[in-house]
């Protein structure tokens, strides 16, 4: 029998072992020694994963779509296909050395959530429509949350095409041996909207353990920025040449490092400054460095104090050190952003209406609905971290926990889906 949603008695019940099973087969792909993933955007693994998705979301006819940059759509149609679709997603791809959640719970929750739908009969209105961003991660190719931005516009699809990754296979390369391989799949332009975005998350971080809530209601983000450093030197002999005639490239951001970490020291703690990746050229045991590369991931909630830091950062990184030349560009810089107050109120209600413990709070880490939500009304929903251990091979989640999100998802989806906005 099908109803329409606002008939059902009984609001869907998710299927909890369903969702941990998901997980279990999608972290088959990729899966390392150590118990993490490593499915980098593009690669075959994310492909992998992607095609595993699309052969459960065509089981249940659900429809798929895939734009310029590489952002898939599997959409559940509704009763009216003229109106715009409750969109919610996240990510498939990983970090080099990721966990078995981020990013891709909020891909499977979403999964759980339309397949819950067709269990109960629900009938919306509004189409919903899984989204799985491309290249969230920004390790393979930079920068993070690449699909999200050239949707909208914030990152033009011409530079994310030509970014290389360290073996100079392009984005626009490594997207077209992909989408071969995925197809068929219906071409939609770039610059989705939807009537409203919702993204379940882990939380990454240890609030929610150490607070004891099941539930984050987030408000916003923090910002981003994102830096690349390049200090000069002068490549010599290892063992001739006396220590006053060196330009050692290493010695001399070894020195810029240590001053910035000074510079940017913050007694609340509230300021993230990470050096995570850093190359010595020629990178040979043998030769005094001629160049290094690094990489700064900065973060804040104000977006005053980050753009302040930022470019006390750039002030800091040119002219000489060391007798070494530095210079730095700026490759991201992302602002924060606030979440819209009717959604997350959607969340919040849910949360209290399933009797979880919840609790409002800021991501620390970026997501795509940082970009979804400069264009349509968005919220997120995070689930516990284990630890808070993240970025990480080591990365848990409850099984409990990932389905109490889901839960609270699809509430808040059917509840977007019927809401004015
Ligand atoms: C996302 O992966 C982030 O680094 O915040
Ligand atoms: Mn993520
Ligand atoms: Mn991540």
């Amino acid at each position: 029998m099908e109803m329409h949603q606002s008939l059902v008695a009984a609001t869907p019940l998710i299927n909890g072992s369903r969702l941990s099973e998901r997980h279990c087969e999608m972290a088959r792909i990729g899966a390392t020694a150590n118990g993490g993933v490593n499915r980098q955007a593009l690669t075959p693994e994310d492909t992998e994963g992607r095609r595993l998705l699309l052969q459960w979301a065509r089981a249940r006819g659900y429809t798929a779509a895939i734009d310029p940059i590489g952002n898939l759509f599997i959409r559940r149609a509704g009763s009216r296909a003229d109106l715009s679709p409750v969109m919610t997603g996240s990510h498939l791809d990983s970090q080099p050395t990721g966990g078995k959640y981020d990013g891709v719970y909020g891909v499977l929750a979403v999964l759980e959530v339309l397949e819950t739908l067709d269990d109960y009969n629900v009938v919306t209105e509004r189409p919903i429509e899984l989204v799985v961003w491309m290249n969230e991660e920004g390790s393979r190719f930079g920068p993070v949350t690449m699909g999200s931005a050239v949707a909208a516009g914030a990152v033009s699809l011409e530079r994310a095409l030509a970014t290389n990754d360290a073996r100079g296979t392009s984005v626009s390369e490594a997207l077209a041996q992909q989408v071969a391989q995925l197809a068929p799949l219906e071409s939609r332009p770039l610059g989705a909207t939807g009537h409203a975005y919702i993204e379940a998350h882990i939380e990454q971080g240890p609030v929610l353990e150490q607070e004891a809530r099941d539930i984050g209601v987030v408000s916003a983000i923090q910002g981003l920025h994102l830096y690349q450093v390049e200090v000069r030197g002068f490549e010599a002999h290892a063992g001739t040449t006396p220590s006053r005639h060196r330009k050692d490239a290493l010695v001399a951001a070894s020195a810029l490092i240590a001053k910035l970490r000074a510079e940017v020291a913050d007694p609340a703690d509230v300021l993230r400054f990470t050096v995570g990746r850093f190359e010595v050229a020629p990178g040979s045991p043998h030769i005094v460095p001629g160049k290094v590369t690094f990489s700064i991931d900065l973060r804040h909630p104000d977006p005053e104090h980050l753009l302040r830091t930022g470019e006390r950062i750039l002030e800091l990184c040119a002219g000489e050190i060391e007798a070494c030349t530095v210079c730095a560009k700026v490759m991201l810089r992302s602002s924060p952003v606030q979440f819209d107050t009717r959604l997350v109120a959607a969340v919040r209600n849910a949360a209290e209406h399933r009797g979880f413990g919840y609790m409002s709070m800021v991501s620390g880490a970026t997501h795509d609905a940082k970009y979804m939500a400069e264009r349509t009304p968005t919220a997120m929903i995070f689930v516990p971290s284990e630890k808070g251990i993240s970025h990480n091979e080591l990365e848990h989640t409850d099984d409990e926990d990932l389905a109490a999100g889901a839960q609270i998802l699809c509430d808040a989806v059917l509840a977007a889906a019927a809401m004015e906005l």
